[in-house]
């Protein structure tokens, strides 16, 4: 595995491949590596002849300075977890590098940045746009894969790529989770162990909600699970939404022709956790 921390050199590195034909599958992460970042990797080395991942913790991202202060950086761990899963190529900017004059250009995202995340996260998705929009540039992938973990996330880079014209593939990858069910996160090391035992709640009330979906509108749905969170003070609700899984707008009634997902924000020991569940095919 060859790592690289200046673009120019990654560049003239990646040319020489993209010349050849080769097929570049590329994996952007904040590091602090876990099995849903490898799940990635692992997907990208099946369908490409070159597997190329970023680790750059995104300061323009993050709506919040001790968030950004307090992400886990863990360098010397992700490179041994990186080559063992399949990656050829790992791209490590500075912050100068991949921002070395203010950042100039914004995107029109509509009402998708504005609501869920976008609403609590204010500019969060304009700095993964433009991180991403950066990255592609340099390292001009064929495929690029993406955890449905950050299911808004998707949505938003998939319209960054629309309004620029981008020939990338975007490939939607699994959730993975702990066997307990919480789902992976590197926000999940900054939970006490008291609070990480109480974690699975949230997949639990994912689960809880779905079995009513036969016979409950959406919002019983959100009445009920909204009140079972109530039930425990350590978790603090941002936002719990049933929202159709295409527009991400919130869904008034379950139909045959509408696929929806169940989208979950919450506070628990500090440490905000995100987490989402299909409710129907
Ligand atoms: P990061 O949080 O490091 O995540 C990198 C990728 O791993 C994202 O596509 C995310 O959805 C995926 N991922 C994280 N946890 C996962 C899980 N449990 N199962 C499956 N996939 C998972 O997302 C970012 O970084 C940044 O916003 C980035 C896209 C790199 C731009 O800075």
């Amino acid at each position: 595995m060859i790592q690289f921390y200046t673009s120019d050199e990654l560049q003239s590195h990646l040319t020489l491949l993209i010349k050849q034909g080769k097929a570049l599958g590329f994996v952007p992460t904040m590091g602090a590596l876990h099995e849903g970042h490898l799940s990635l990797i692992r997907r990208a080395r099946l369908e490409n002849d070159v597997v190329v991942c970023s680790i750059f913790v995104n300061p323009i991202q993050f709506n919040n300075a001790s968030d950004l202060e307090k992400y886990p950086r863990t360098l010397e761990a992700d490179l041994a977890l990186l080559e063992p899963a399949g990656c050829d190529v790992v791209f490590i900017p500075s912050v100068e590098d991949m921002y070395p004059e203010p950042v100039k250009e914004s995107f029109n995202f509509g009402y998708l940045d504005k609501i869920m995340e976008g609403k609590f996260r204010p500019g969060h998705f304009e700095g993964v746009a433009v991180v991403v929009r950066r990255l592609f540039e340099k390292v001009q992938p064929t495929r690029a894969y993406f955890g449905l973990k950050d299911y808004q996330q998707i949505a938003v880079v998939k319209s960054m790529m629309n309004q620029i014209n981008s020939p990338v593939n975007l490939v939607p990858c699994e959730i993975v989770r702990e066997p307990d069910g919480l789902a992976m996160s590197s926000r999940n090391v900054r939970l006490s162990a008291e609070a990480r035992d109480r974690a699975p709640v949230i997949f639990q009330l994912l689960k809880s909600g779905r079995t009513m979906v036969a016979n409950h509108s959406p919002a019983q749905i959100v009445e009920y699970v909204v009140s079972q969170f109530q039930l425990h003070p350590d978790f603090e609700l941002e936002y719990f939404e049933i929202v159709d899984s295409e527009t991400l707008l919130p869904l008034e009634a379950f139909s045959p022709d509408r696929s929806a997902i169940a989208c979950v924000a919450v506070w628990l020991n500090k440490v905000r956790l995100i987490d989402n569940m299909l409710y129907s095919d």
